[in-house]
């Protein structure tokens, strides 16, 4: 079988990472695949934020800004949202930036970063290192929106954290034949 799809077909999310990030040139391809995603009319809609080392400390306290300001008070929970960030070694906040276009809803504008993300995933995997997708209250919240710069059409598609797998992840094989079938046979 083809490598790439026996690659894509066992890409798994792992929920805890540690250890050797990808480098920057790494990285670079990453991103090179990234912004290899279909995107209508090339608007080039997404954004990526690195956040390592000492910065996931900082996003840790934009998150506990941020839930205080949704008026979360338990010192649990911002304990929690504090160590989010901690839960790999490296992430990558992906951010969407709609550019206003007749034929090409701000819907469709996500999309593309997400399609962006995948490809992450997708290279990610090829190299070795393991990630996970997120997005929770913290993607919603207006004052991490606003740490990141964001228009008020902008949004965090989503966070991307980046690392090696700490254990085994689980990977779900679906059953394929569940979700597909041929249309138009009957007529
Ligand atoms: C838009 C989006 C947002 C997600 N947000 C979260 C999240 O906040 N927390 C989480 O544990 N998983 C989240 N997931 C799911 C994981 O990324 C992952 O796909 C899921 O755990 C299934 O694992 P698998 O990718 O190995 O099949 C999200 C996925 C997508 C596409």
């Amino acid at each position: 079988m083809n490598s790439v799809i026996e690659l894509v077909k066992h890409r798994v999310s792992c929920p805890k990472l540690a250890g050797v990030v990808p480098s920057d040139e790494e990285l670079n391809e990453i991103f090179a695949c990234a912004v290899r995603a279909p995107d209508h009319a090339r608007l080039k809609p997404w954004h990526f934020h690195v956040v390592r080392g000492q910065a996931r400390e900082k996003l840790g306290e934009l998150f506990v800004r941020a839930a205080q300001s949704n008026g979360v008070s338990i010192e649990d929970k911002l304990i929690k949202c504090r160590n989010m960030p901690l839960r790999a070694p490296l992430l990558v906040v992906a951010v969407c930036e709609p550019t206003i276009n007749p034929k090409v809803p701000a819907q469709e504008q996500v999309l593309a970063v997400g399609a962006a993300i995948q490809n992450m995933q997708i290279a990610i995997s090829s190299l070795g290192y393991g990630s996970i997708w997120r997005t929770g209250d913290m993607a919603e919240s207006q004052v991490v929106k606003d740490a990141f710069g964001l228009s008020e059409q902008g949004s965090i598609v989503g966070f991307v954290y980046i690392g090696q797998p700490v254990k085994k992840p689980v990977l779900q094989t679906p059953d394929v034949n569940a979700y597909v079938s041929e249309w138009g046979a009957e007529f």
